[in-house]
């Protein structure tokens, strides 16, 4: 790659996944993966292997399964066991990248890890070097980088590459850094580390001040070839910097940065639903590039500038991004052929079976409402395209409420392993809660719900509305969607949807 490519590192499995609620299941995160690999990461974090048997699995699947396509990435700490874990889950992939991280600010070193400096050196060289005996592509990252006294760190980071580390991470783990001084954290160590121009210089920045963007944009600025980043900014507490908007960022203003990625920034609003979707983790409808009105213009003056040249007010282009518009698409008399195209053009490849089902949906949404926008159909598609278990089915649904009457509901469903059917009828304290009281009993799972959230795909009266549910199964939690122009029936196929993960995840652990 030449210099003047910056390599995108994508954290959302790893650094992304530890965020609160934000856990996923093997197939989710392979889905994700494969997802990543189309929009064109040069590097996925696959996981911590270390940290857990599902950790591992999802690691080393993930390096059979894309290891020849993208490399694969697992995180260590600098001990024996860990590094030994991340190559045993990485060794199949054929490309790969052990990752080791030690803190290095005082910090850390007093109350964390109680080590002098020198031991920290020891260690950085001794564990860089055990992972390179394993593999040619080795990152070191010094954590706290952003707090630890700079003389210190071009001595560890010296250290390192001296060990053989290819990669230099410099991690703002707190998201303590501004723009000004993280440039000049990556330009100190380039100008006064004597062996750095054998390491690529990496940034690593947490938006707890709101500022991930802006710093790993003055790194790179500063010469730093390496960003990582996480879908949606997914991550712990403010999250991690958003790729989309890092990618974009570079692309708009190449003028100023003059280097690229290689991303395919068409996929990065479908990665974005993914990422929401399986991690139940709305994106703020404000939020740039994709939010969904990232590219909404209200003000009268800009839509009238807009319709003279659309350049007077947007800098980049909805498509440039795969977002998908509020375009009157389709009707009730929109045949299967039409609705193909319309699918296809969307970015869907479906099975013949997948198409049918979804094809019915549409169908059954168009007998209820008059105009289907591209919207209306992505929400479709996302109930159905994705590897989504789906032990029950619901076949019917009756509820009843009003004022001064017991909401009450009686769900009817479909074992789709047995061919059993069964029903049965709730109260509650309002008609939803009614629906989550029947489909409980009917399956005997009784969970907890923790969150609910209800919004609308399009616009109009009759716009489809989509529910969101987040429930714990003890200590797993699990997130289901619905959409349905009535939100009693979406949350009912949301509740059910989060049952049935919670189902098969039972399953997989053999209980
Ligand atoms: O934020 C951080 O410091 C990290 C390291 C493990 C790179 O995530
Ligand atoms: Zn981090």
């Amino acid at each position: 790659m030449g210099d003047d490519v910056i390599r995108i590192f994508d954290t959302t499995l790893r650094d992304g996944e530890q965020s609160p609620g934000c856990s996923m299941t093997k197939s989710e995160k392979l889905e994700v993966a494969g997802a990543l690999v189309d929009l064109g990461v040069d590097i996925i974090e696959a996981g911590f292997p270390i940290a857990s048997p599902g950790d591992f699995e999802s690691v080393r699947a993930i390096a059979e399964k894309y290891g020849d396509q993208t490399v694969i990435c697992g995180l260590a700490r600098c001990i024996e066991a860990d590094i030994d874990r991340a190559w045993e889950a990485l060794k199949e992939a054929e490309k790969s990248r052990i990752h080791v991280f030690l803190a290095t600010s005082a910090i850390h070193m007093q109350y964390k890890l109680k080590m002098a400096e020198e031991e920290i050196l020891r260690r950085t060289s001794e564990m860089v070097s055990r992972a390179r005996n394993y593999c040619d592509d080795v990152e070191f990252s010094p954590e706290d980088a952003s707090r630890t006294d700079l003389d210190f760190l071009c001595q560890v980071v010296e250290t390192a590459i001296t060990a053989g580390a290819t990669t230099v991470n410099i991690p703002d783990t707190v998201g303590y850094a501004t723009p000004n001084h993280y440039y000049n954290m990556i330009r100190t160590l380039k100008e006064q580390v004597p062996n750095i121009g054998q390491a690529i210089i990496s940034t690593h920045c947490h938006n707890d001040l709101g500022l991930a963007v802006a710093n790993s944009l003055s790194a790179v600025e500063a010469g730093a070839r390496q960003v990582e980043c996480t879908i949606n900014g997914l991550g712990e507490r403010a999250g991690n910097a958003s790729l989309e908007e890092i990618v974009m960022a570079i692309r708009t203003r190449a003028d100023f940065y003059r280097v690229r990625t290689n991303i395919n920034t068409t996929k990065l609003v479908p990665i974005s639903r993914l990422v929401s979707n399986v991690t139940g983790m709305r994106v703020q409808r404000n939020k740039a590039i994709v939010g969904q009105n990232a590219f909404a213009h209200e003000a009268g003056i800009h839509q009238h500038g807009m319709m003279q040249e659309s350049s007077t007010y947007e800098i980049m282009k909805p498509q440039d991004v795969g977002f998908v518009g509020t375009n009157l698409v389709l009707g009730k008399h929109s045949g299967r052929h039409a609705f193909r195209e319309r699918v296809q053009s969307l970015g869907y490849s479906l099975d013949d079976e997948t198409f049918q089902k979804v094809f019915d949906d549409f169908i059954a949404l168009a007998d209820k409402k008059k105009e289907i926008y591209d919207a209306d159909i992505v929400a479709i598609l996302d109930q159905r395209s994705h590897h989504v278990p789906e032990t029950w089915t619901l076949l019917r649904l009756h509820t009843s409420a009003g004022t001064g009457t017991i909401p009450t509901a009686t769900p009817e469903l479909k074992n789709e392993e047995t061919g059993e059917i069964r029903r049965d009828a709730a109260t509650g304290d309002g008609p939803i809660d009614a629906v989550f009281v029947a489909l409980e009993r009917i399956i005997g799972f009784p969970v907890k719900l923790q969150e609910f959230d209800v919004s609308s795909v399009s616009s109009g009266k009759d716009a489809l509305g989509e529910v969101v549910v987040t429930i714990a199964d003890g200590s797993r939690i699990h997130h289901g969607k619905g959409v349905s122009t009535d939100i009693i029936e979406a949350a009912a196929r949301a509740y059910l949807q989060a049952l049935n993960k919670a189902i098969a995840a039972r399953k997989n652990e053999g209980e």
